[in-house]
């Protein structure tokens, strides 16, 4: 065992459960870079998320669905060499368990032989059952993914809030009950009504982590670009901002250029 961050006690699946029982609420994060997990891990986040809207902020799509598993795993290493105590969870990117179990169960092996994380993500309900299974078989830990899926945007056509009729809440509980029996150790649910999260967190003993899905959740989970305001383009209501790190960064460039055009930067103090 490494001797490294023996100091550091780890969060577990099994700490989030403990967490939900007692009534705290569990933080998550992204991070796909190791400076970034660094400063989030340091500040005490409970998980970090190495979501595949590393698609989005990191690579500049339009959406998560270009992002390779060659790519998830290079983010994914990074933020596990920087992490000492928060859990770590990978998306397997669309088109890496879609096509049969056992390529489900290959892209999760990979991720965890070659990044070192503790456990991946994977969006869908009882279409996918039989993948989280079989990767459940093999003492991978999977969190499940419902809700507005944007793996799927190309489907739902929007990234409109979702299950706000009956029909589609029903077989979301009905899924989030299957994925439970399956043995995921949490759920993400976005953007769907707050009174739908609360009837899943009464359903479910697991925790449920939403985005877009109300004060009911067992926690909540936010993009880190999205709430530090590096990107303000994205103003979905359930954003609550916490910084404005595109103001800060904008300043300190413009500041940066201004100086070495007018040869302040470097000074003799700066100098060798
Ligand atoms: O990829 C991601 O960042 C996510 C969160 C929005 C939950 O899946």
């Amino acid at each position: 065992m490494s001797t490294k961050f023996s100091q550091v006690k780890r969060v577990t699946t099994h700490q989030l459960q403990a967490m939900k029982e007692a009534g705290e609420k569990i933080s998550m994060l992204t991070a796909y870079d190791y400076s970034m997990a660094r400063l989030i891990d340091a500040a005490g986040i409970d998980v970090i998320l190495v979501g595949d809207s590393a698609s989005n902020v990191m690579a500049g799509n339009e959406t998560t669905l270009p992002i390779t598993l060659d790519q998830m795993i290079y983010h994914a290493t990074s933020v596990v060499k920087a992490v000492q105590r928060a859990l770590i969870v990978i998306d397997i990117p669309f088109g890496s368990y879609q096509g049969s179990s056992q390529e489900a169960l290959r892209s999760a092996i990979r991720i965890m032989k070659e990044s070192g994380a503790h456990s991946v993500k994977m969006e869908g309900g009882k279409e996918i059952l039989e993948s989280v299974d079989r990767v459940l078989s093999a003492g991978v830990p999977v969190m499940g993914h419902l809700g507005l899926t944007p793996q799927a945007i190309y489907k739902f056509g929007t990234y409109a809030v979702r299950a706000r009729e009956k029909e589609e809440a029903e077989k979301l509980i009905d899924d989030a009950i299957a994925l439970e029996k399956s043995g995921c150790f949490a759920l993400v649910l976005e953007k769907v009504p707050s009174d739908l999260t609360r009837q899943v967190v009464e359903e479910l003993s697991i925790p449920v982590i939403g985005i877009g899905a109300g004060p009911h959740a067992d926690g909540q989970v936010l993009v880190m670009h999205d709430m530090l305001g590096i990107n303000k383009e994205f103003n979905p209501r359930f954003l609550r901002r916490y910084a404005d790190l595109q103001e800060i960064i904008t300043d300190a460039v413009r500041q940066y250029i201004t100086d070495v055009k007018s040869k302040d930067f470097p000074n003799l103090d700066e100098s060798y």
